[in-house]
């Protein structure tokens, strides 16, 4: 059959129409909100200028925004920590009274188990030079001499300590976004051992050296005192390795694989999801919201309408949760 038999606008007719035949929906219940939790500061949420509509919260206003995200429906939280204190290896990450774990235990004491509570596991806001573990000397081959390189292993080794940290506060998921090799068996195996084997660990996987990143780093005082993350984030023309670090962390023990930034990387979500069976997270990254944001402010598009095609285009592509810093405003336009 072809035209004229055939006339596929005939099902785009009406709004009734497309939405009986629409295949991607959007719900809630898909979206995760990413938290900053301050330590220390102004009793008073901060505004973040290069991401219009998000805050740096304290470890008492962000149990306000857990209740909205509750109360909007949201499936979860993701908090980011930042701390009072900083230093070389960032012990600050794994303090029980850092601002995650007392972010996380007044959030449960507020909404229970009704939020999915995620923390992100890095040491690069914890750090005094902002990467995401110790610097120096043994590079991911042990040999290399760089100072400007994380020790693999010793990153590691500091992911595990904060995932104990967070488990035991009370979070359902950790994250660890460091992409040091071997990140995932390690807190699995440290986790179990601590008898947390109820926290999941959703790795990120195929997380790529992107400079969609540049606005975060604002917002959770991570910007490096010199170097880049080049060195263990992928590359962003690379395409054939995120299969293997996505079986990598798969086999590690993976619960849920997560592939970042979102919308440039839409070949490599739709793949992952042909290739996997487990969940699959996408994160639309701080510049792919600062993007939408900056264009909407100068009237150049309809800030609205682009986040929910972005956001459209992500789970089309394979993802069942998209961390986004829209997810509140995306909850509450579909509750109507
Ligand atoms: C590392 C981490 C980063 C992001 C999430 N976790 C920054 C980085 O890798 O440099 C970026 C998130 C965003 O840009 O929204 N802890």
């Amino acid at each position: 059959m072809s035209f004229p038999t055939t006339r596929l606008r005939r099902l785009r007719r009406t709004p009734a129409l497309r939405s009986a035949f629409a295949e991607t929906r959007l719900h809630p219940a898909q979206f995760v909100l990413p938290l900053f939790v301050r330590e220390g500061g102004p009793e008073h949420p901060t505004p973040i200028a290069s991401m219009p509509g998000v805050s740096q919260h304290t470890t008492t206003t962000v149990v306000d925004v857990a209740a909205e995200a509750v109360t909007a429906g949201i499936g979860g939280v993701i908090l980011f920590g930042i701390p009072a204190t900083k230093d070389a290896v960032g012990s600050s990450g794994w303090d029980p009274s850092g601002p995650v774990p007392t972010a996380t235990r007044a959030i449960r004491d507020r909404v229970g188990d009704d939020l999915v509570v995620w923390a992100d596991v890095c040491q690069c806001e914890y750090t005094d030079h902002g990467h995401c573990g110790p610097l120096g000397g043994v590079g991911p081959g042990g040999s290399s001499a760089d100072d400007q390189l994380v020790r693999n292993d010793e990153a590691v080794e500091g992911y595990v300590r904060d995932a104990l940290a967070y488990a035991a506060a009370g979070v359902d998921l950790v994250a660890p976004s460091g992409m040091m090799d071997g990140q995932v068996a390690a807190i699995r195996a440290g986790l179990d051992e601590a008898g947390h084997e109820r926290v999941g660990v959703v790795a990120y996987a195929a997380k790529y050296a992107s400079a969609f990143y540049g606005p975060f780093r604002d917002a959770a005082g991570s910007s490096m005192s010199g170097g880049d993350r080049a060195s263990h984030q992928m590359d962003p023309g690379n395409r054939r390795e995120a299969r293997l670090e996505l079986d990598l962390d798969a086999a590690e023990g993976a619960d849920v694989l997560m592939v970042k930034p979102a919308l440039a990387y839409l070949d490599v979500l739709a793949e992952a999801r042909a290739r996997f069976d487990q969940p699959l997270a996408a994160y639309q990254v701080s510049g792919e919201y600062a993007m939408l944001a900056a264009a909407a402010e100068r009237g150049w598009l309809d800030g609205d309408r682009a986040m929910h095609e972005a956001v459209t285009a992500i789970v089309r592509a394979g993802a069942d949760q998209v961390l986004t810093y829209a997810a509140l405003p995306l909850a509450r336009a579909l509750q109507g």
